[in-house]
């Protein structure tokens, strides 16, 4: 089928390419990479499709000053190109949610990282929301400062250099 979106990255490549990186360039990202981005979380599935969740795009320099000081790394936010708040009390459906919007952004080579939050009080009142649902997290997104093409190496290669911990010790054939 043609379509209009002719995705630079394959799925497999862009999840094992994909590292946090909380160094962005001082490069804008374009409103259709941005719609993109949002739209993967919005498609993300959850648990009876209720999708329990809220996205805040935080774009006034003086709420994103508030919410740097609500999270643990508040030089990610304050270097940022986007930051979207995803306001939910479900973390499984959070996860799915936030990782399509990361994969996205990655895949139109947006680097990104999520952000814990260290005061739930400040990140709500910074992003002057009611405290019926806290704030789950807090995604910071940019192209990265030290450029890394995903097409450089083949996944397999992607997958062996990460820092993670190997499948033996994961999975167990039972
Ligand atoms: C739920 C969650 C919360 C995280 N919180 C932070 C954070 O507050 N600050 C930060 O710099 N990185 C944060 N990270 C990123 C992790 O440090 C990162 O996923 C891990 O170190 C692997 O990094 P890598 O993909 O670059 O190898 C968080 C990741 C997750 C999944």
């Amino acid at each position: 089928m043609a379509t209009a979106y002719d995705p630079p990255v394959d799925t497999f490549l862009a999840v094992t390419s994909k590292r946090d990186t909380r160094s962005y360039a001082d490069r804008s990202i374009p409103n259709d990479v941005i719609e993109r981005i949002l739209d993967a979380g919005r498609v993300a599935g959850s648990a009876r499709n209720r999708q329990p969740w809220r996205f805040l795009v935080v774009e006034t320099p003086e709420r994103r000053e508030r919410l740097a000081e609500a999270v643990y790394a508040p030089d990610n936010v304050l270097g940022a190109r986007l930051v979207v708040a995803i306001q939910s009390s479900s973390a499984m459906d959070v996860g799915r949610c936030m990782q399509n919007m990361m994969l996205a952004a990655w895949n139109d080579g947006v680097a990104s990282c999520p952000n814990g939050i260290s005061d739930a009080e400040q990140a709500l009142a910074a992003l002057g929301l009611g405290e019926d649902e806290p704030v789950a997290t807090v995604l910071t997104f940019g192209y990265p400062a030290r450029e890394r093409d995903p097409e450089s190496r083949p996944p397999e290669e992607w997958s062996a250099r990460a820092d993670r911990k190997p499948l033996d010790e994961l999975v167990e054939r039972i």
